[in-house]
């Protein structure tokens, strides 16, 4: 597969099947990742690869809360603007709505979106769980790092046939992913990457989102 194939095969991948991926893949995954660039190649990334018994321990922590307290959330840091507002509000219900019909969600059903945003919580069934991290005192540009540390990995994981999903409903409830690692303190939790072999059979992966044209966001200048 070359690049420009790995990339544009890449996309994020909601059900996944249980063959495994040896550990000696996610280890050659983790290094090709590694050669990303970073400013000044301080590698500000961290990866905490979880086994079997973290994530049975992590998973269960956060379905009971979400049994306990639905809507509950906090994270360490904000995806997302805190005003919503058009163009980026448009693409983001756009792609929900898109997810939901697919699987078989309308409007208004609370119950059914929960269940499958809880998918997330499951890592969407992968076999290789990942945990991103960067040390509290680092700045913006290493969580820049970070992102290109990510999509180095989702594309190599493309290269060897497997699919990905990065995750940042976990850093909504980074509290119980410290725990359940544990991380130290000065670590705050970026996201999480589910990786495997896609299951062809579920409907959310029959999701194929859209660019804008390249004259929305690109602007030629003499
Ligand atoms: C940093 C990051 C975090 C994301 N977090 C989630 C998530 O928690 N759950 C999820 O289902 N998708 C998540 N996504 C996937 C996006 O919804 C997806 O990338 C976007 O809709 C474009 O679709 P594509 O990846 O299939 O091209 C995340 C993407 C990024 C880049």
């Amino acid at each position: 597969m070359d690049a420009i194939e790995a990339i544009t095969s890449r996309r994020s991948i909601r059900g996944f099947l249980p063959t495994p991926v040896p550990m000696e893949t996610v280890r050659h995954l983790i290094e090709v990742a590694a050669r990303a660039p970073s400013g000044s190649n301080i590698q500000p990334w961290h990866v905490h690869v979880l086994g079997p018994e973290t994530r049975a321990r992590l998973s269960a922590a956060v379905h009971e809360r979400r049994a306990a307290q639905p809507g509950f959330e906090c994270s360490q840091y904000k995806y997302y603007p805190v005003n919503w507002r058009e163009p980026y509000i448009g693409r983001r219900r756009k792609i929900g709505w898109d997810l939901y019909s697919l699987c078989g969600i309308q409007k208004g059903d609370t119950e059914k979106m929960a269940t499958q945003h809880g998918k997330n919580f499951d890592f969407f069934g992968a076999p290789v769980g990942l945990m991103l991290t960067v040390e509290a005192d680092m700045e913006l540009g290493s969580w820049i790092d970070c992102g290109i540390f990510v999509q180095t990995l989702m594309i190599a994981a493309r290269g060897l046939g497997l699919h990905s999903c990065p995750q940042a409903a976990w850093a909504y409830h980074h509290d119980l992913v410290r725990q359940a690692i544990p991380l130290p303190d000065n670590e705050k939790v970026v996201c999480g990457v589910a990786i495997g072999h896609e299951d062809t059979d579920e409907p959310a992966n029959r999701l194929r989102t859209e660019r804008e044209p390249l004259e929305r966001y690109t602007t030629f200048h003499a």
